[in-house]
């Protein structure tokens, strides 16, 4: 599919591989909705890339750690009038250390961001997609999906849910809507 044209959300755009992921994205010609809690760096990636690259870029701030957050972006989108073809989940947080020593609070927030929000969003992008059938979601895993992580022992059970539940929607959303697990290693 060729993004030019098409609107592509990037989620966790407000620094790290999220940012790349909308610079390539841009580069390519896809318009772009940039979202994460930080809008200040957002405005200013926002702003370079539509000098850069004549593209249209949206940002909309968004607590993905909330409840219906997913739904809450969708909706504020579709007043927009935005149809997105391409999906980046790529808003994801760890937490590490000794499991039992971590805040209730933050361990819920984790598993809210890394798996619920990222599920929800897959469905209210995908669902559209699928109708269409035209779309592309990227879900970013990490190695740690491959093998038990100690000290690092929510966010590596996270990610393996994201690697199985990728590998599962590409073949049942496929060939139309492709689903792609990007799983990195270690990035300083
Ligand atoms: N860095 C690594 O070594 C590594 C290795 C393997 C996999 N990964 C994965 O790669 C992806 C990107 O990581 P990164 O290294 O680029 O991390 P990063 O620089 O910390 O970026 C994380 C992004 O997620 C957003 N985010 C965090 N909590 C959020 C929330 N509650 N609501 C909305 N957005 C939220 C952050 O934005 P705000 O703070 O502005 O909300 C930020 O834009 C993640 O899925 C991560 O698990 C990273």
């Amino acid at each position: 599919m060729d993004p030019k044209g098409s609107w592509a959300v990037v989620t966790g755009a407000s620094s790290g591989l999220g940012v790349e992921f909308a610079r390539a994205l841009a580069a390519m010609g896809a318009n772009l909705v940039l979202t994460a809690r930080r809008e200040a760096p957002m405005q200013g990636l926002a702003e370079d890339l539509r000098g850069r690259h004549g593209v249209e870029v949206v940002v909309e701030a968004v607590d993905l750690s909330e409840a219906d957050s997913a739904v809450a972006l969708r909706d504020r989108l579709e007043r927009r009038g935005i149809e997105p073809d391409i999906l980046v989940n790529n808003a994801a947080f760890g937490l590490a250390g000794a499991f039992i020593e971590q805040e209730p609070a933050r361990l819920r927030a984790l598993l809210q961001v890394d798996i619920v929000s990222t599920t929800e969003l897959t469905h209210v992008f995908g669902q559209p997609m699928a109708r269409r059938g035209r779309g592309r979601i990227l879900l970013v895993a990490s190695l740690a999906a491959f093998q038990p992580t100690p000290l690092l022992a929510a966010y590596g059970a996270a990610k393996a849910y994201i690697l199985s539940f990728g590998e599962a929607l590409n073949l049942e959303l496929g060939p139309e809507v492709g689903v792609t697990v990007l799983s990195p290693g270690l990035m300083l």
